[in-house]
């Protein structure tokens, strides 16, 4: 894994981003997943993502990396763009190489699942952390923690054998430092700056209520949906009056839109429901919190076109059918029944 430790952070430390003071956090972070099935073939995806926005992706497939942004490359010039691909190209040949390596000498089995998790985070006022870490089957093994490769507590000697190797080549502690301590806190600051009007939007929630299936005889479930905002914060509450109500809030999961969407669920008696309000707060609607009301009517009417729809039906069948049904009832009913 000697050259693993690289180039992750593209190796391009000549970058000098400039950056206001940051309103909010985005951690810049880079998944690499890495999977052999045998000793003779590596499958390798890549992902990075800056805060919430999916930034950067390398498929296996492909011997580019996708920007996904207009200003995923932040302040690199096409040329640097260029010098990155090949650089990664080199890597991913050298983690192959690298796992290969440690396969015979440790005697591992195929397959081998490694996953690679590096990133940065800058802070105002010129201050930045840097995490790189390397997961074997699921598991942490091992870090790059200020000048070399560290093993994570409770795992194989095996990994001790590994971290050793890694930390006998000087030169590749140097690039690691390098990389972490300057190249992706500039990257990071390159595109945040680039980014910050993409970053720094605000889209309003939608929301709505619904009823799921009844938990039990006399009892309701209310849902209130909140969806297609960003950023994630959100706060969002079944309240009777002022009072929070005891709900259950599911995740808050993912629209394809990268904007984010959440369900706030309610079990309760029926009769109870009238008067319950579904509140949502985000930071797109300032103070203006939306408030939906659950409106017990609204089953009221659910039934009512229920049974206008059902009536319809009815008549629609009578009309078509009216034939088979006379012959039908000619058929069943015929003089004898009559007294
Ligand atoms: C931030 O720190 C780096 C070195 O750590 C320095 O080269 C750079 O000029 C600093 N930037 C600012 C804005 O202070
Ligand atoms: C990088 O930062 C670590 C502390 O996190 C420090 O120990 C190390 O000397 C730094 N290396 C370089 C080259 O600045």
């Amino acid at each position: 894994m000697g050259q693993l430790l690289f180039l992750l952070l593209w190796g391009l430390h000549k970058v000098w981003g400039s950056s206001d003071v940051l309103q909010r956090a985005f951690p810049f972070h880079m998944l690499q997943i890495s999977s052999f099935p045998n000793s003779s073939h590596v499958r390798t995806d890549c992902l990075a993502w800056l805060g919430e926005l999916q930034t950067h992706r390398w498929r296996n497939e492909s011997d580019t990396i996708q920007f996904l942004k207009p200003w995923s490359m932040g302040t690199f010039s096409q040329q640097q763009v260029k010098q990155l691909q090949q650089e990664f190209l080199v890597y991913r040949l050298s983690v192959f190489n690298d796992v290969q390596k440690f396969s015979k000498l440790l005697k591992l089995t195929y397959p081998i699942e490694l996953q690679v998790f590096a990133g940065c985070e800058v802070h105002p006022g010129n201050v930045s952390e840097s995490y790189f870490h390397v997961a074997f089957q699921g598991s942490l093994i091992l870090s790059f923690q200020g000048t070399s490769y560290k093993a994570a507590p409770d795992v194989s000697p095996k990994v001790d054998v590994v971290v050793q190797e890694l930390n006998k080549d000087p030169g590749t502690s140097a690039v690691m430092q390098v990389l972490m301590n300057y190249t992706c806190p500039q990257f990071v600051r390159g595109i945040i700056e680039a980014g910050k009007s993409d970053l720094e939007k605000q889209v309003k929630p939608e929301a709505w209520l619904s009823s799921g299936p009844s938990p039990g005889p006399g009892r309701l479930l209310l849902v209130c949906r909140v969806s297609g905002f960003y950023p994630k914060p959100v706060w969002a509450k079944w309240m009777r009056g002022e009072q929070e109500q005891p709900a259950q809030q599911g995740d808050i999961l993912p629209n394809a839109d990268e904007t984010w969407h959440l369900r706030v669920t309610v079990d309760v008696e029926s009769k109870e429901a009238a008067g319950l309000s579904c509140r949502v707060k985000h930071s797109s609607l300032g103070d203006q919190d939306i408030i939906l009301y659950w409106d017990g009517s609204r089953i009221f009417w659910i039934w009512i076109w229920t049974l206008v729809v059902l009536g319809c039906l009815l008549i629609v069948g009578l009309v078509c059918f009216r034939r088979p049904i006379w012959m039908w009832l000619k058929r069943h009913c015929s003089y004898e029944d009559i007294p």
